[in-house]
């Protein structure tokens, strides 16, 4: 084993979380601005350890939820090497806040993956990427889509339709997408395991929320192509309300939402797994700044711009 580095960003999903989950497509962003980086070192007392932002300890030790899912990922990863015996120590070190439906699981796992296959000296395919992300992620949510985790090892923005799909998308020429953090921890768990609940016990009210999700976002990825900025703020506003039906919004959530309206975006909507975590809006260049700080005097805890990159 060498020292090995592996890098991954913060993802935004544009439009269709959740109804990923149930094979229609969903729209996401890496933010390359907001990156995380995984460096393992080997250890020659055969010690076994991660320190990180959100976790630190001896990886036989790890109990907290989140690393729990990583802890198995790293063992699995060693014992593929055949390096089970094997000392090291793993630093994480994130921009990425946790929790807050930018993707830090998974965008942590990719990293990781990456570390190994770096130390361990072995060419790693985007698939078998995805695959060995797929783990931490069922251990931490139950039923991923994957798009967490391809669009947190992606370069460019990513269409993606769950096992079927997965391709760079253009975005908009222009306007600028607002990230706030309402400052609530949102679990994607909780909030994908209710609305499993919600299908499976009125399959006749929810259901049809999550196929219009899936028109909403074929008609934005139409309105990309167009390069038509209206129509795809009106999408977001559509999915969010279809989001809010499915119980999956809160009220800081649709405070900042309407807050961003009020103060002339295209649209504005949850992203991520929703019931707190962040809010995007989509907004002309120029009405950035006042919507910025209209969200920061909504409480919004931070606030971040994303451009769009056009090639
Ligand atoms: C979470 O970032 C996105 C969800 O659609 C879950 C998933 O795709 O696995 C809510």
């Amino acid at each position: 084993m060498e020292i090995g580095t592996g890098k991954s960003y913060a993802k935004i999903i544009l439009i269709g979380e959740h109804a990923v989950v149930y094979g229609e497509p969903a729209i996401a962003l890496p933010v390359k601005s907001i990156g995380l980086s995984a460096r393992v070192a080997p250890l020659p007392d055969g010690r076994q350890e991660v320190t990180s932002a959100f976790f630190t300890g001896d990886l036989n030790a790890g109990q907290l939820t989140n690393f729990a899912g990583i802890a198995m990922l790293i063992r699995r990863l060693l014992v593929f090497f055949d390096a089970s015996k094997q000392g090291f120590h793993l630093t994480i070190t994130s921009a990425l806040p946790s929790e807050r439906g930018m993707g830090s699981s998974a965008a942590t796992a990719v990293a990781v993956v990456r570390a190994f296959y770096d130390a361990f000296q072995t060419p790693l395919t985007r698939t078998a990427l995805l695959n060995w992300a797929d783990i931490s992620e069922k251990a931490l949510h139950g039923n991923p889509s994957g798009l967490d985790a391809a669009t947190a090892s992606a370069e460019k923005p990513q269409w993606f339709v769950r096992g079927k799909s997965l391709r760079s998308i253009m975005m908009p020429r222009n306007g600028v997408l607002l990230i706030a953090d309402t400052g609530i921890a949102g679990q994607t768990k909780v909030a994908v395991d209710l609305v499993a609940q919600k299908l499976k016990q009125a399959p006749k009210v929810y259901r049809p929320l999550i196929t219009d999700i899936g028109t909403a976002v074929r008609q934005a990825a139409l309105a990309l192509a167009q390069d038509d900025i209206i129509t795809l703020g009106q999408l977001l506003n559509r999915d969010q309300s279809d989001l809010a039906a499915l119980g999956v919004s809160s009220p800081e959530l649709d405070r900042l939402i309407n807050v961003a309206i009020d103060h002339g975006a295209y649209g504005a909507k949850l992203t991520g797994s929703g019931m707190g975590g962040c809010m995007i809006a989509l907004a002309a260049e120029d009405q950035a700044p006042t919507i910025i700080q209209a969200l920061k005097a909504a409480n919004a805890v931070k606030v971040w711009e994303y451009h769009f990159e056009t090639k």
